[in-house]
C-alpha cells in the first residue's frame, strides 16, 4: 500500500452532502437500524418535542411511528431535505402532526423552554463546536425534558477479511469530516458532551450492529447500503484532497465491499445518549 499522498486536508463543506444518493442512504440507514437505534424511545402523546437535524425526515418517520400522538417540529438548514422529509412522513405516516422549519440549530427561531424533548441524531458529528450545539439546546428544552443524541463512532468498523486499504479508505472518510470541521469519530465522546454542555443524569450506551451471511438484510441495508456507501460517497474529495492513490482507493473499495459477500462480516457500534436538562438552570459548560 502507498503512503498517504498528503497530510494537509483542504477545508470542504457537509461531507455527505444532499445527493439523491445520500437521501436514499440515509433512508436505508434509518430503516434498516430502526428497532436499533429507536428502541426505548418513545415521548408520551401531547409531549412536543423537538427533532434538529432531520434531514430527509429518515428518523423522523420513525420517531412519530414510535411516539404516536406527539407535537413534532423537525428543523434543518436544507429547504430541499425538509421539501422531502415532509412528503416522506406524508407518506409512511400521514396521521403525524408534524411542523417543519428550516433554521440553524445554533439559531433557533422558539421560545424559551418551549420543548419537552430534544431527538438528535447523526447531527453532531458534523458540527465544529457540538458542546455549543447541546448547551443551546437546552434553551428552547424546558426544565426536566430530555435529550436524545445518537452518533456513530467510525473507530468501532472492523471486519472480515481484514484489510489495510480498506480501513485507510475509511479513515480517509474520517479526515474529510475533521477538514469539514465535524468529527466521525464522536460517539465515544458523548458523555463527556453532554455532561460539558450542562446536561444531567447523562447516560450514554452503546448499540452494536454485527452482520454476517446469516443476518443478509442487515449486510444490505447496514455493510453494503449504509456504511460502504458512504465511505464511497467521499471517493471524489479523497482523490482530489490526495489522500489516497485512485489505485489504493479501488482497491480498499473492493475489500471493504467484500465484508458484505458470502465470507464477510461487519461490527460497528453506535452510540446513544439521553439526559436531563436541570430544573436549577446546571452549570453550563459553554
Ligand atoms: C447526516 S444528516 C442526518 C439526517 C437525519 N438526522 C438522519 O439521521 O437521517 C445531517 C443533517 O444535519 C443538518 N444540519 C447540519 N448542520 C445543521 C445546523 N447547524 N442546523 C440545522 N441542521 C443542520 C444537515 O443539513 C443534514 O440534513
Amino acid at each position: 500500500m502507498n503512503s498517504p499522498l498528503t497530510t494537509d486536508v483542504p477545508a470542504a463543506g457537509y461531507v455527505h452532502g444532499y445527493s439523491r444518493r445520500e437521501a436514499r442512504r440515509l433512508g436505508d440507514q434509518a430503516d434498516t437500524l430502526a428497532t436499533l437505534l429507536h428502541s426505548g424511545t418513545s415521548y408520551p402523546p401531547g409531549s412536543r418535542v423537538l427533532e434538529v437535524g432531520c434531514g430527509v425526515g429518515a428518523q423522523t418517520v420513525h420517531l412519530v411511528t414510535g411516539s404516536p400522538g406527539v407535537r413534532l417540529v423537525a428543523v434543518d438548514l436544507s429547504d430541499d431535505s425538509l421539501a422531502e422529509a415532509r412528503a416522506r412522513v406524508a407518506a409512511h405516516a400521514p396521521q403525524a402532526h408534524v411542523e417543519w422549519c428550516r433554521a440553524d440549530l445554533f439559531d433557533l427561531p422558539f421560545a424559551d423552554a418551549t420543548f419537552d424533548h430534544v431527538f438528535v441524531c447523526f447531527v453532531l458529528e458534523h458540527l465544529p463546536d457540538p458542546v455549543r450545539a447541546l448547551a443551546g439546546l437546552r434553551r428552547v428544552l424546558r426544565p426536566g425534558g430530555t435529550v436524545t443524541v445518537i452518533e456513530g463512532d467510525h473507530g468501532s468498523a472492523f471486519f472480515h477479511p481484514d484489510s489495510a486499504w480498506a480501513s485507510a479508505a475509511v479513515r480517509c472518510l474520517v479526515r474529510l469530516q475533521a477538514a469539514a470541521g465535524g468529527n466521525a469519530l464522536i460517539g465515544r465522546e458523548l458523555q463527556p458532551l453532554l455532561t460539558a454542555a450542562g446536561y444531567r443524569d447523562v447516560r450514554v450506551a452503546p448499540r452494536t450492529v454485527y452482520a454476517d451471511p446469516s443476518r443478509p438484510e442487515l449486510v444490505r441495508g447496514f455493510t453494503r447500503d449504509t456504511f460502504v456507501a458512504m465511505v464511497e460517497g467521499v471517493r471524489e474529495e479523497a482523490l482530489a484532497a490526495r489522500l489516497v492513490s485512485p489505485e489504493d482507493w479501488d482497491r480498499g473499495l473492493a475489500d471493504l465491499r467484500r465484508t458484505a459477500g458470502p465470507d464477510g462480516t461487519f461490527h460497528y457500534v453506535f452510540f446513544k445518549g439521553l439526559a436531563v436538562n436541570p430544573a436549577d438552570g446546571g452549570a453550563c459548560g459553554e
